[in-house]
């Protein structure tokens, strides 16, 4: 579904992915992880346009993606929560989910937030409350929720947990879990907490310096500790 070849990118001059390629298969869960500054990040902003790949090429179901805008990212049916929950505070929840929509016709809108909020029943009944005075697992909940608006085909999350206590994260990570299986999106999602993550993902490629360090099955991680260790040195 997404096929990443031999990406160069970065910030100005200032190089931070070199020669990257990965690859999500349709319906996967698949974790990025790797220490802090290892440009896990840097990843899921060129695939959704925020930054440009200098070299190599980004395609989506078959088509280049390198050249489009993020809204037409978002139109071919990719979405993306970035990290820290980048929720507009002054906005309603509501409105919150609306501005996640906002490419899809009036109607369509309405019937997608319907939609989305059976999977978050905690947020149906906050929907006219400024998004900021939400919890931060709240505004968490919400970010997400927004991501889905659209009906992605691809949901990319860049570590959904942040700032959560250990019993939200694992809440976070059965909505991510239950919202695969049942509406079959596929999520790329980057994760500092591996262990939480193994434990969801089909696939995970460990990010270090910019490349990929390691790519395989949760499985030969969590069977390995020292593996996983080398690669968060
Ligand atoms: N907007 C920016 N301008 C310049 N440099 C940046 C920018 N964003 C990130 N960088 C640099 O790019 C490198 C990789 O950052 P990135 O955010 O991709 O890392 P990450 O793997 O997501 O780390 P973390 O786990 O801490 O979120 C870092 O050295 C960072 O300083
Ligand atoms: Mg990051």
């Amino acid at each position: 579904m997404l096929t990443i070849k031999e990406i160069e990118t970065g910030y100005g001059k200032k190089q931070i992915i070199f020669g990257l390629s990965l690859e999500v298969k349709q319906g996967e869960i698949v974790a990025l992880i790797g220490p802090n500054g290892a440009g896990k990040s840097t990843i899921l902003k060129a695939v959704c346009g925020l930054i440009r790949a200098w070299k190599g090429s980004i395609s989506f179901n078959g088509s280049p993606i390198n050249n489009c805008a993020p809204a037409q990212i978002v139109s071919r049916g990719i979405t993306f929560a970035p990290q820290g929950s980048r929720v507009y505070q002054d906005l309603t929840v509501l409105e919150n989910l609306e501005v996640g929509g906002f490419q899809l016709k009036r109607q369509k809108v309405k019937q997608r937030i319907e939609q989305v909020l059976e999977f978050f029943p905690l947020l149906k009944e906050h929907l006219s409350q400024d998004a900021g005075r939400l919890s931060g697992g709240e505004q968490q909940m919400l970010a997400l929720a927004r991501a889905l608006v659209p009906e992605p085909k691809l949901l990319m999350l860049d570590e959904p947990s942040l700032g959560l206590s250990p019993n939200l994260v694992g809440n976070v990570f059965r909505k991510i879990t239950e919202i695969n299986r049942e509406t079959g999106v596929t999520v790329l999602i980057v994760e500092q907490k591996v262990r939480e993550v193994l434990e969801v993902c089909n696939r995970v490629y460990s990010i270090k310096l910019g490349k990929v360090a390691f790519d395989g099955k949760p499985e030969q991680l969590k069977e390995n500790k020292d593996t996983l260790k080398q690669l968060f040195l």
